[in-house]
């Protein structure tokens, strides 16, 4: 019997048009990237700023088209947004005029869930991210982290079976971040999601994935790799580790390979 992969991205490319005083400024964001992301596996994706890993789960997440090649989710063609993915965003974009209970519930107000049911269903994601106490603050009345478990719950909530989580503890202090990650590992173990996360961090992408994938300055993949680190993984272990110090190492030079001298990506 064959498995189904929960992601088939099948060589997928995205070229963006733009007009700029009559001239069309053409920039191609992916190149024929393929690759799979079975049931319940974390995938990292990492590379150097601007080759194309937003514009990739923007793909994915159904929120941008291709310009060619398909993406599969759970073997059906994606065509536009659903809520089996949910989008985790760097910036998160709370609605200010809301409480996070209100933040949390959109998902679910938008696709017509009755209101004690979605308050139901809202309270116990914000529950499970310890964030009770502050079910009727604002986000503005928020840390950075407790607005990135906002975020998250908003996600869970619609009950997704794959997370697309674009850098979601970029702008977090390494503490904040550090507490995420584990309890991202956890809701991940807990609830089987599968993961598609993009970061720039190639520790976070060790620490947390099954497999990596770096993508090169062309938007094109450059390398793809099992990460054989036993789990449970704790960064504070994982340092002294010789297999994570040289799977380190080797991807750090990938990532800087051929990129001297280069400050922006590629326009046409
Ligand atoms: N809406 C858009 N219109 C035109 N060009 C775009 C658009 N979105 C992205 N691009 C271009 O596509 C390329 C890839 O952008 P993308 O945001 O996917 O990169 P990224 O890998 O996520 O970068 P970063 O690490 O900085 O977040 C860039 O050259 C960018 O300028
Ligand atoms: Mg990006």
């Amino acid at each position: 019997m064959t498995i189904t992969p929960s992601i088939q991205v099948k060589h997928l490319s995205k070229i963006y048009e733009r007009v700029n005083k009559k001239r069309v400024l053409v920039t191609r964001a992916l190149d024929d990237v393929s690759f799979t992301v079975n049931r319940n596996n974390f995938v990292s994706i990492i590379g150097p700023s601007g080759c194309g890993k937003t514009t990739l789960l923007r793909v994915v997440a159904g929120l941008v088209s291709a310009t060619e090649g398909e993406v599969l989710i759970e073997g059906k063609q994606v065509n536009g947004p659903g809520p089996d993915r949910a989008m985790v965003f760097q910036m998160i974009g709370l609605l200010p005029w809301r409480t996070v209970t209100e933040n949390v519930e959109l998902g679910l107000e938008l696709h017509g869930v009755g209101r004690a049911q979605r308050r139901e269903k809202a309270e116990a994601q914000i529950g499970g991210m310890g964030l009770a106490k502050f079910a009727s603050h604002y986000p503005w009345e928020l840390s950075g982290g407790m607005q990135q478990r906002v975020g998250i719950a908003r996600a869970l909530v619609m009950d997704p079976t794959t997370l697309l989580m674009d850098e979601p503890f970029g702008a977090l202090d390494a503490l904040t971040r550090t507490k995420l990650q584990d309890e991202l590992v956890l809701i991940w173990e807990r609830d089987r999601k599968t993961v598609l996360f993009v970061t720039h961090s190639v520790d976070e992408a060790l620490l947390l994935s099954d497999r990596i994938i770096m993508m090169n300055r062309e938007g094109r993949i450059k390398r793809e790799i099992e990460v054989p680190l036993r789990r449970p993984r704790v960064m504070t272990e994982l340092m002294f580790d010789r297999r994570f110090a040289e799977l380190k190492r080797s991807l750090l030079e990938d990532l800087r390979d051929g990129d001297e001298g280069v400050v922006e990506c590629r326009n046409e």
